[in-house]
């Protein structure tokens, strides 16, 4: 096993064009069908050595971890969200991958975030994928993006996709992946709340408004919308179950949505467990409208005009 001096990773945020949610398992999960698309909205993860192991305990191989603004400034204030120790699931799967390989050089984790903190863009699964690839890459451990997705699908239900990227259906509990066509490239506006919302109480609050929800069921029409290319008819296939979970705790999305829907978006909806709202433009030049029309929302704290689909993490 050799080792580097410091290896990046570049990784996306996802936004969920389709989350079926079906009853809770006996587990504490929720089976879903779950389109996963990847957007250009990247965190970086840089590991480097650390010259001791530390507050991770004994067997923990992730010596340190520290997080800055990447966002241009407007995650700034989101980043005291984000754990600095085993807390973090970056720090986590730095773990998990060290007993995989039976690496123990410590390491140190320094995460540069634009993905929203707690904002349902699957920002803290990303970094723990980007984490998976960065420590492979450190300590020569020689696993294929394949074998990474079984310890990245025990980290969390969203940490596997972010290996792939591109556009993907997720069943199980979302860790069970088939890759999909999207034929177009999609421009996407992406607003920031000024709170975070935490995905358990999302699902606890969705059994609450749906005590006998059905299996989920995947969709045909959007899957087809996306392989002919079509963002108009990608627009109006969208939706959220979780949306009315996330309404009820955090009622001023309604305000966000309701802004992006008068300036012309073709699908406006809640970005997973939120609180970010997803708003689907029909060019980067509408997409420009669309943000400043959001940004006037009372809950809207920041907007991010990108694209999707793009790669998975990347060693850069
Ligand atoms: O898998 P992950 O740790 O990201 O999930 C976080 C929480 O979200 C779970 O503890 C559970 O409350 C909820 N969840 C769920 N069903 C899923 C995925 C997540 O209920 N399929």
């Amino acid at each position: 096993m050799t080792t580097t001096t410091a290896v990046t990773v570049r990784v996306p945020a996802k936004v969920n064009l389709k989350l079926a949610v079906g009853p809770a398992r006996g587990d504490g999960y929720h089976d879903l069908v779950n389109v996963f698309h990847a957007v250009a909205l990247f965190d970086e993860v840089t590991v480097t050595g650390a010259p001791t192991r530390a507050t991770g305990g004994p067997d923990s191989a992730a010596a340190g971890l520290s997080a800055e603004d990447a966002s241009g400034g407007g995650l700034a204030s989101h980043l005291v969200r984000v754990p600095l120790d085993a807390g973090n699931l970056a720090w986590r799967a730095a773990d998990m991958l060290a007993r995989e390989i039976g690496a123990t050089d410590p390491v140190h984790l320094r995460l540069r975030k634009a993905i929203p903190v707690a904002g349902g863009m699957a920002g803290g699964s990303a970094d723990a994928a980007a984490a998976l690839v960065a420590c492979n890459a450190f300590w020569g451990g020689g696993l294929s993006r394949e074998q990474l997705l079984e310890p990245a699908a025990r980290l969390g239900s969203d940490v596997a996709f972010p290996l792939l990227g591109g556009t993907a259906v997720g069943t199980g509990r979302g860790e069970v992946l088939a890759p999909a066509e999207c034929a177009a490239r999609l421009h996407w506006v992406f607003a920031l709340s000024a709170g975070g919302l935490s995905t358990p109480e999302v699902f606890a609050a969705y059994d609450r408004l749906y005590p006998a929800a059905p299996p989920p069921q995947g969709d045909p029409e959007l899957m087809a919308a996306l392989a002919a290319g079509d963002a108009r008819a990608v627009g109006a296939a969208l939706g959220n179950d979780l949306e009315p979970a996330a309404l009820e705790l955090r009622p001023a999305l309604a305000g966000t949505l309701e802004a992006g829907r008068a300036a012309g978006a073709l699908g406006a909806f809640v970005s997973g467990s939120g609180p970010t709202c997803a708003f689907l433009a029909e060019s980067p030049e509408h997409a420009g409208r669309i943000a400043a029309a959001v940004r006037e929302a009372p809950d809207c704290v920041h907007t991010v005009a990108t694209h999707g689909d793009v790669p998975g993490a990347a060693v850069l």
